[in-house]
């Protein structure tokens, strides 16, 4: 099978389960994974909806969209993916998620002084040597993922936007970090007016898997309150709901 036919397969399949489980978070029941299809939009985001051949499912009519966020990243054969309810407010507009995996790999410094911010940078300089290359692939992740939660993906300049790590990384105490750290740790994203009307941040998580690096960010503007969408502690493939947030399925498959 062609590489980019199998990625997204096994994306959609890790997909599907991770909107059938944030449809159940709030509408308990089955939700049939047939009865989900995951057709990309004009921007390539990709939206969830009641297949059309399928029969109505818990009240939403067959090509009805349900009001799920979804979103996928493939990388070496593996899937990572995340869903949330996600109703329209007034405008019409949906808050929206943004993930993106990447293989820890050598970041050459030509790439990273084209593509990241001075304070990207220097976060990247800073690192011990057995540091380095996860801290030049996590921003990149960030920054994907937050492109991705806009909508946009890698269509603006990537100096729109500089990220960094609020925990984690970003505190020596916590060097070196274990490989497979379970742990989803907060990022925050300074955006320019530009890409976010008016500036103003975006908060995110990343967190380790062997051999890899995984984000996922919120868009803002339906903005959750700072804080609520990353909780510490919180298990390993979940992300617990804060006061306004509702509960974010995220899934790592190969
Ligand atoms: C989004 C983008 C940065 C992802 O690139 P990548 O890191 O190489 O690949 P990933 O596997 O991490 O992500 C790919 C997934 O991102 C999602 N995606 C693509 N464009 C997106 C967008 N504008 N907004 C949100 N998500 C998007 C899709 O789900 C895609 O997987 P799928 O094609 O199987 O549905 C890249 O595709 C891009 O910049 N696209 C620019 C917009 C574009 O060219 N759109 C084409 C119109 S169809």
């Amino acid at each position: 099978m062609p590489k980019r036919r199998a990625d997204w397969l096994i994306g959609r399949i890790a997909a599907k389960s991770v909107v059938a489980a944030a449809l159940a978070n709030v509408i308990p029941g089955d939700w049939p994974l047939r009865a989900i299809e995951l057709p990309s939009g004009s921007s390539g985001m990709p939206y969830a909806r009641i297949a059309p051949e399928s029969g109505p499912v818990a009240g939403f009519a067959p090509g009805e969209r349900l009001p799920i966020s979804v979103t996928i990243s493939h990388a070496e054969g593996h899937a990572l993916c995340a869903a949330t309810w996600s109703e329209p407010v007034d405008d019409g507009s949906r808050r929206t998620l943004g993930i993106d995996l990447g293989l820890v790999e050598p970041r050459s410094r030509e790439l990273v002084a084209t593509f990241f911010t001075e304070d990207e940078q220097r976060f990247v300089r800073d690192a011990p040597p057995w540091e380095r290359d996860l801290r030049a692939n996590l921003i990149w992740c960030a920054k994907e993922a937050v492109l991705k939660a806009l909508g946009l993906g890698l269509t603006v300049d990537t100096f729109d936007l500089s990220c960094r790590p609020e925990a984690g990384l970003a505190d020596p105490a916590e060097w070196p970090l274990a490989p497979a750290d379970d742990a989803w740790r907060p990022f925050v994203a300074t955006c320019s007016p530009g890409l976010v009307p008016g500036g103003g941040t975006i908060r995110g998580v990343w967190r380790s898997f062997p051999g890899f690096v995984g984000a996922l960010a919120t868009s803002s503007g339906r903005a959750l309150p700072e804080g609520t969408f990353w909780q510490p502690g919180t298990p390993p493939g979940s992300i617990a709901p804060g006061p306004h947030q509702p509960h974010v399925q995220a899934k790592l498959t190969r």
